[in-house]
């Protein structure tokens, strides 16, 4: 006979909520814990057991899950039972910054625990789906101790020792995430003051985001430092981006995305770019 696998879920936000019911599907023995209590009903409905205490949830199982808004949360719960950390393996999957990433790797060294990072890459619908990743950093070791555990939740996408990686990782890709759709709701409020919807948009938009051939194209280029302005330059790129916020302007949207893109590439054309491909920028980003 093999014992139930076990875990226990703090942080029962719309991100614990879909892990726990993960575990839940896949027959683990579920101990929740949540600031909110009433959060956990439907699971404890479903036979997840609610644990009186943070103390009572961290000494329940071998390996704690974290779903957290933000490390400061992490820190106001598990200041709340610091003891009981001792031999835990703590997944914490709350995003955050690499440095915060690595101080909490320590303070839960200090307290006899270790700490996994992650960075989960989809949505809460996404969790024990196929194809679904998780940036994971931190000791090997552990990672691969509760490989089973975690892979209910998603892929591993194991990245290094240092605890700040799957942070860095995932702070990276949200920066292009972001800013990417920011810049396709701006693309649709245009839109949408022409009279043109966001469905009728959408194929459209669904070519343009598509950007794998530039990224193919660029990415060996940038790590040569080779910004030949033999495809594309940057006086090229501004005067696009000057139409762009013109047609943004006169159908009455807020131009300040485009003009803020705007004013990189006016950087690098005055630090001597003009000529230069775009990824020239990066050498002015980096200032
Ligand atoms: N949602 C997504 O699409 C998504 C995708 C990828 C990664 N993530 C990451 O996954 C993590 C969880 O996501 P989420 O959507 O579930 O976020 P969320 O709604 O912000 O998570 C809230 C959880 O944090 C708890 N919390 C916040 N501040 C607290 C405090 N001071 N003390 C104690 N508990 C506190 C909440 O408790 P209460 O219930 O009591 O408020 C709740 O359990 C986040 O780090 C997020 O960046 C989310």
């Amino acid at each position: 006979m093999t014992a139930t696998p076990s875990v226990t879920m703090i942080g029962l936000g719309p991100m614990g909520q879909a892990m726990a019911a993960a575990y839940l599907e896949r027959g683990y023995e579920v101990t929740v814990w949540n600031r909110t209590p009433g959060k956990a009903d439907h699971l404890v409905a479903r036979g997840a057991h609610r644990a009186p205490t943070v103390e009572a949830a961290l000494t329940a199982n071998d390996l704690v899950v974290l779903s957290l808004t933000d490390y400061d949360a992490v820190y106001a719960i598990l200041e709340q039972a610091p003891s009981a950390l001792a031999g835990r393996t703590v997944a914490n999957l709350t995003s955050d910054t690499p440095e915060k990433g690595r101080q909490a790797a320590e303070w839960l060294a200090r307290h006899g625990a270790v700490q996994i990072t992650g960075g989960v890459q989809v949505p809460p619908p996404g969790i024990g789906t196929p194809g679904a990743m998780t940036y994971y950093s931190g000791p090997k070791d552990a990672v691969e101790a509760h490989r089973a555990a975690l892979e209910v939740l998603t892929g591993i996408d194991y990245l290094g020792e240092d605890p700040g990686l799957a942070a860095l990782y995932y702070q990276i890709g949200m920066d292009m995430f972001w800013t990417s759709l920011v810049g396709y709701l701006h693309g649709q409020a245009v839109a949408a003051a022409n009279g043109i919807t966001a469905e009728e948009f959408l194929p459209h938009a669904v070519k343009t985001v598509d950007l794998r051939y530039f990224l193919e194209f660029y990415a060996p280029r940038i790590d040569a430092g080779n910004h030949e302005g033999d495809v594309d330059t940057l006086t090229m790129g501004a005067a696009s981006l000057e139409h762009v916020l013109h047609t943004a302007r006169t159908s009455g949207v807020d131009g300040s995305l485009p003009a803020a893109v705007l004013d990189v590439f006016r950087r690098g054309i005055a630090a001597g770019h003009g000529k230069d491909s775009l990824t020239s920028l990066i050498q002015v980003l980096k200032q």
